[in-house]
């Protein structure tokens, strides 16, 4: 028999009743930020395995890289012959080089090429691969083909064989069963009869990626990110959207539709961006775990530190030339066309043909990137909204107001979009955890007629429990506020082992492992119990201290109450809950604890050094509850009809 405490008036909400007391917050305030910074796509949560596959790596990316870099000419058993990149014939004009090899002598080998991915391919006993690669026979007879995937030492773990069949390009495809495991595995491509032949976008996935998408994203990781429960996901960036000088800005119709039509580009962090990646694949996986999508568009200006210039403390702002916004804004209006229009619209029918029919459902469009506020941005900022309001009123436009929490990009920022009556404005800020405890009442102050907040960028410095569980206090404080403050991401989210660029992040990982931050199991906590209606008078301190904070909300779909109980110092404190309000309540809760030492973290060595305890708990209409130091405490109370 379940026993139930009743009482209290209420209002119906969703399914269940929800106490007059409750007040009306988003359901989308927790969410993700994606960017590729650390190598978060490329060599991260994009599953391609092969690095620079089409060979269009160039000094642009990084001084010392060219075509041929992360592949090695191979010329084993004595044979030989010549390698070369070539730009007069592509495969398409987007992706204009490509290798040629020319066999002279096969030796007892054969002549070729090998890759060794992003610091070695992981390759499991047993597992599929599926290899794709562009060729083009350029000698009259056909050439043999071996492809191989190989330990350090030679060892064979995967084969298949294929001849070249025409002097067209051509895209063959083979799938490689794995016979053995490597963690630091290379593709090796070897011709073994003589002739010459053209190769391009030379691509190797596991079979089983995330969802077994095509083309698609690293299992592991991506069910990381989607034990998170996020109910949005910012895409691509960070300064990566606005770009290191116009040339760079993030143009989104480069990343779509087949991958060797892509218009690969530098990575403003230093590295390399083929746009793998892109927009089809990022809005599919939206979709897959339940996400709004919320695109970020350059605002027609790039990076205010761009070439670097932020060493000087001058702006590299460059705005696109008037003569281009027509265009520019065009290009924004179709994004919302590819993702929302019917299939028989221009924009509609690619995403369509990329095989979506349906609409992607896209509510949020934002535009620019923490920019400098400058008489450059406004112009073009107000093109572009002016642009989005008229032609898609339906859109919910997300502004920007500079790199901080305050200051002067804040401050015009925010008076832009008080003008414009700016629907939403996103807040960036990266700040010792004690400002998180300090400015636990920023929100409370806003006023409740102007823009809703969006914190798009936010993180405390470090990823110890002390930064953890500051965060945690100022999230019950978004859960206040939570009727302006409408979603929230932590930044950034992926680095990757030995190729990070920012730090702290929420999730480290290399080729084999993952290591959820204590960070992160702060934002699962709270992102997969939130609640869409939130009381002000359920939790309150037994004396006033600033180093507790605590949030109850309600689920009114499930009826679910949550509490949230933060203590961010170093001795037990006794908060008082009192759920008189509420009807109908299991009195069999649940409890989850993350608590420990204020400078505890997980780490490569230890992954789960701090993470979250569940444990049962009795629950009482008033009662106390003891919170350890240093300590996030979420109940979760179930309710009946
Ligand atoms: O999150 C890392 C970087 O911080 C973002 O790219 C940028 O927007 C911010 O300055």
């Amino acid at each position: 028999m379940i026993v139930v405490f009743s009482q209290g008036k209420a209002q119906t909400a969703g399914k269940h009743e929800v106490p007059k007391e409750g007040k009306k917050i988003s359901s989308d305030l927790f969410g993700l930020f994606f960017e590729d910074i650390n190598y978060a796509a490329d060599g991260g949560l994009y599953a391609e395995m092969v690095q620079n596959r089409s060979f269009e790596y160039s000094p642009n990316d990084r001084r010392e890289w060219h075509p041929y870099s992360f592949w090695e000419y191979i010329t084993p058993g004595f044979s030989y012959g010549s390698v070369n990149v070539e730009t007069n014939a592509p495969v398409h004009p987007n992706n204009p080089h490509y290798m040629v090899l020319n066999v002279e002598h096969t030796g007892d080998n054969g002549v070729g090429l090998k890759n060794a991915g992003f610091g070695g391919m992981v390759v499991k006993a047993g597992e599929q691969y599926n290899l794709s690669m562009y060729v083009r026979q350029l000698s009259d007879l056909p050439v043999t083909l071996s492809i191989t995937l190989q330990s350090p030492k030679g060892n064979v773990l995967a084969e298949s064989t294929f001849p070249t069949s025409t002097n067209e390009w051509h895209k063959y495809t083979s799938t490689l069963t794995a016979t053995a495991s490597h963690d630091t595995a290379s593709l090796v491509i070897i011709a073994k009869t003589t002739g010459k032949l053209a190769l391009d976008v030379i691509s190797l996935f596991p079979e089983k990626t995330f969802k077994n998408r095509p083309n698609g994203l690293r299992a592991d990781l991506a069910q990381t990110l989607a034990d998170l429960k996020p109910k949005f996901i910012r895409f691509p960036g960070g300064c990566l959207v606005h770009g290191d000088g116009l040339g760079n800005m993030y143009r989104w119709k480069n990343t779509i539709g087949p991958i060797e039509q892509r218009v690969e580009q530098k990575n403003i962090w230093g590295y390399h961006q083929t746009l793998g990646l892109g927009y089809f694949e990022y809005f599919q996986f939206c979709e897959d775990i339940g996400a709004k999508p919320l695109p970020v568009l350059p605002a027609g200006v790039s990076c205010q530190n761009s070439g670097g210039t932020w060493a000087i403390g001058s702006t590299g702002q460059k705005g696109l030339p008037m003569d281009e916004m027509d265009a520019y804004i065009q290009e924004v209006l179709d994004l919302i066309e590819w993702a929302n229009g019917p299939v028989t619209s221009q924009w509609g029918a690619k995403r369509a043909e990329a095989g979506h029919p349906a609409p992607f459902n896209l509510e949020y469009v934002g535009i620019g990137n923490e920019d400098k506020i400058t008489p450059v941005f406004e112009e073009r900022f107000k093109m572009i909204v002016d642009a989005v309001r008229a032609k898609h009123p339906e859109i919910t436009v997300v502004g920007t107001v500079g790199p901080a929490p305050d200051g002067e990009d804040f401050v015009k920022g925010w008076k832009i979009a008080d003008e414009l009556k700016i629907p939403v404005i996103d807040e960036h800020y990266y700040c010792q955890p004690n400002w998180f405890i300090e400015n636990n009442n920023r929100y409370d102050r806003y006023s409740r007629q102007s823009s809703k907040v969006y914190i798009g960028e936010y993180a405390s410095w470090g990823n110890k429990l002390i930064n953890a569980i500051s965060e945690a206090a100022y999230m019950t404080s978004l859960e206040r506020n939570g009727d302006i403050v409408i979603m929230a991401s932590y930044a950034p989210l992926l680095a990757k082992k030995g190729y990070t660029q920012w730090n702290p992040d929420l999730i480290y990982f290399d080729n084999v492992s993952i290591y959820p931050t204590v960070n992160y199991y702060v934002q699962q906590m709270f992102s997969a119990n939130d609640g869409d209606y939130y009381f002000s008078k359920v939790i309150s301190e037994e004396t006033k201290d600033s180093t507790l904070a605590g949030s109850c909300v309600q689920d009114s779909k499930t009826g679910d109450i949550v509490l949230k109980l933060v203590n961010a110092g170093n001795e037990n404190k006794s908060m008082k809950i009192n759920l008189s309000n509420f009807k109908h309540i299991v009195p069999d809760a649940e409890l989850m604890v993350l608590s420990g030492h204020a400078d505890a973290a997980n780490s490569y060595e230890h992954p789960d050094q701090v993470v979250p305890v569940k444990s049962a708990f009795k629950v009482s209409r008033k009662m106390k509850y003891t919170t350890p130091p240093w300590s996030l405490s979420v109940i979760r109370i179930k309710t009946v009809k």
